[in-house]
């Protein structure tokens, strides 16, 4: 690649980093992060095409991202999108949210002081002591996703059987959403975050132009709130104790949820509490799957296995990126940044970092002081961060009791997706124990 003569990203790399297909080329984008990181760790994005997207700065340090997402005065949540989007996006999620850049009002959407107000409100549920209370009943839901995998037949689509169906069918138990409900809202959260990958769209299509994308996206957003609108009315008059009853029967200030800021609730625990975890999950299967000897030794030692979860999530980084705006003239490692300039935190390449990781890209499940930013960090810092950890610590001790041996059998292929993305299908060949 050229050398970096300005801040200014060489327009093959501004193309790269924002196209969705890239994200499934992983190896290739490593390359460019790192070629980034070490010419200009704090690069100027302009659209290679006039208008497509407004410019911002691509982020590729790991103490850079850590200093922005900590410093949550600063670098706000508002007023521009907190999730990457093309300039037609942006306008038709202002059309579609009547006025502002989101297009569902989340905390991921808040600044303080609302964020907090909000966050407070389901923040126990999500607590190890919260949680504990979970463990049976998620061990059951992991019992039957492994007894799906070991009928499943010679070679097994490990995404399609477990990763994918087991944190959706936790996270709805957790909510409140009756089973019979689970595929429309796995069809719809993967819409909703896979709208880029014609895999995961449901449209078959591929290359589809952006405003399709974003029509998909918002027929989703529709969709869970008309889903959610019932369901409130129900955990209202009915209140049962879960994350949904919380949220139906809040107050913030002495006043109800308005109907926006309740939808945004329940489907950001909705969709950030699966797609993520099935990302990690699968990536942590692969790891294994190409290292018969970890899998082995990990079966005779179960005190490896927390290792193993942290440094998949590390590793495959399912959440990989969010954007931030400046709310003052300030700077990052050197290079000024002017108020309202939008810019990305890119996950991938902070968990790449060889400053803070040595050789990134290998999974190494005996990384000491593993501080990785998968999570984020700061005040938006994952809510349901414990409970990914449980889910994957609870299935991987089901799997590991009853799979002797487990290799790959075919070519594992990642979703195209700027934003959540991992594994879309991991063919595996399993011996039961
Ligand atoms: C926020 C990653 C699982 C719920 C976030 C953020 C990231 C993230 C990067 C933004 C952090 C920031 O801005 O600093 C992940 C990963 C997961 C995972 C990698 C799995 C491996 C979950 C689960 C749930 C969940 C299981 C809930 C059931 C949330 C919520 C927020 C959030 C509600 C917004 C928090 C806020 O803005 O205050 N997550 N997440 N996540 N996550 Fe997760």
């Amino acid at each position: 690649m050229a050398t970096a003569v300005s801040n200014i990203a060489p327009p093959e790399v501004a193309r790269e980093v924002i196209d969705p297909r890239a994200y499934a080329e992983w190896d290739h984008l490593l390359g460019t992060f790192d070629w980034l990181r070490e010419h200009l760790p704090v690069a100027r994005i302009e659209a290679a095409e006039p208008g497509l997207h407004p410019p911002f700065w691509l982020l590729t340090r790991y103490e850079d991202m850590m200093r922005v997402s900590k410093e949550n005065a600063l670098f706000l949540n508002n007023p521009h999108t907190v999730v990457f989007s093309t300039t037609d996006g942006i306008e038709f999620a202002k059309k579609f949210s009547g006025g502002s850049e989101h297009m569902v009002a989340s905390l991921v959407t808040f600044d303080a002081p609302t964020h907090m107000k909000y966050r407070k409100l389901t923040q126990d549920w999500f607590m190890p002591k919260n949680l504990r209370g979970l463990e049976d009943e998620i061990r059951t839901i992991a019992r039957a996703a492994v007894d799906r995998l070991l009928t499943g037949g010679e070679e097994v689509d490990f995404c399609k059987t477990v990763a994918a169906p087991y944190p959706l069918h936790v996270v709805m138990q957790i909510l409140g959403v009756p089973e019979e409900d689970e595929p429309r809202m796995l069809m719809l959260t993967q819409q909703m975050f896979g709208g880029q990958d014609e895999d995961l769209n449901q449209s078959g299509m591929k290359d589809l132009p952006p405003e399709v994308i974003t029509q998909i996206v918002a027929g989703a957003v529709k969709d869970f709130e008309a889903y959610f609108a019932k369901l409130t009315a129900e955990k209202r008059a009915n209140p049962t104790g879960d994350v949904a009853s919380t949220i139906a029967n809040a107050t913030v200030d002495g006043e109800a949820l308005n109907d926006r800021d309740m939808m945004g609730y329940y489907i950001i625990v909705a969709a950030a509490g699966h797609d993520t975890t099935s990302a990690s999950t699968a990536g942590a299967m692969l790891a294994l799957a190409q290292d018969p000897e970890q899998w082995a030794k990990v079966k005779a030692d179960r005190s490896l296995l927390a290792g193993i979860v942290e440094e998949s999530i590390r590793w495959t980084t399912p959440v990989q990126h969010f954007m931030r705006t400046a709310a003052e003239d300030t700077e990052i490692g050197g290079q000024k940044i002017a108020k309202g300039d939008w810019i990305m935190i890119n996950y991938v390449a902070a968990n790449h970092d060889p400053s803070q990781f040595d050789d990134p890209r290998r999974f190494d499940a005996s990384r000491e002081n593993n501080r990785h930013l998968a999570f984020g960090a700061g005040a938006h810092k994952c809510l349901g961060l414990h409970l990914a950890r449980l889910e994957m610590r609870i299935l991987f001790e089901e799997l590991l009791d009853r799979i002797d041996t487990v290799e790959l059998a075919g070519e594992a292929k990642r979703s195209n997706s700027t934003f959540v993305g991992g594994l879309k299908s991991l063919p595996l060949r399993i011996k039961a124990a």
